[in-house]
């Protein structure tokens, strides 16, 4: 459920007005492409290879073989850059990108994390695994999966207006960890 049609309207959302604010793209391209964008990913499409032929056919048989390529490649890249750095040089990838990061903060972020979480059957925290210096990775749990991914997403953010909501959101990130660890410890001097 993390990644239904209410992900895809608040991705569409998002990049619309990211795009409103810096005109980096045309805004038709940008609503196809945050409409489109998680058709194949390899997570829940079986074969991304024929997720990427349906966008193909989809977009040939609705008169949008002009732009089919572009906004092939920019999904292929959005999905496969959540597993690496590489990034790819067109304002349209930067516009959706953003989007698709901005629905993975917040406390949209937050739902969506533990909704993962339990999907997987993970741990929502494992209090064995705090370090020295307060970070907990390398686990599988939910609380892990913040220092792992969403606390980094406000600085890899490629556009201004990215950045900017970012900020706030992960500032509710932020916010949320404190309180979770202030309950998880709870004892008769917290009151
Ligand atoms: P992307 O939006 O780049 O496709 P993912 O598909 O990796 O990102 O993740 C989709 C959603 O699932 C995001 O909200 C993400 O935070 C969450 N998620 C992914 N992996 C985990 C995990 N190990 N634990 C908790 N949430 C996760
Ligand atoms: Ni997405």
């Amino acid at each position: 459920s993390g990644h239904d049609w209410w992900h895809i309207v608040r991705v569409r959302n998002l990049a619309r007005f990211i795009n409103e604010m810096e005109q980096l793209a045309d805004p038709f391209i940008v609503e196809i492409t945050a409409l489109l964008h998680d058709t194949a990913d390899s997570k829940f499409a079986a074969d991304s290879e024929k997720g990427y032929l349906l966008i193909s056919e989809f977009m040939d048989k609705n008169g949008l073989s002009t732009i089919r390529d572009q906004v092939l490649n920019v999904i292929k890249n959005i999905s496969f850059s959540s597993k690496s750095t590489r990034v790819l040089d067109d304002p349209l990838f930067y516009v959706v990108q953003d989007a698709d990061r901005l629905d993975a903060i917040g406390a949209i972020g937050v739902a969506r994390a533990f909704n993962y979480g339990g999907f997987r059957n993970n741990k929502i925290f494992d209090p064995e695994v705090i370090s020295q210096i307060g970070s907990v990775i390398g686990t599988s749990s939910t609380i892990s999966h913040f220092y792992e991914k969403l606390l980094l997403l406000k600085y890899r953010m490629n556009t201004l207006t990215g950045k900017q909501l970012a900020a706030e959101r992960h500032e509710f990130l932020e916010v949320f960890l404190k309180e979770f660890y202030k309950e998880w410890e709870f004892n008769n001097k917290s009151l």
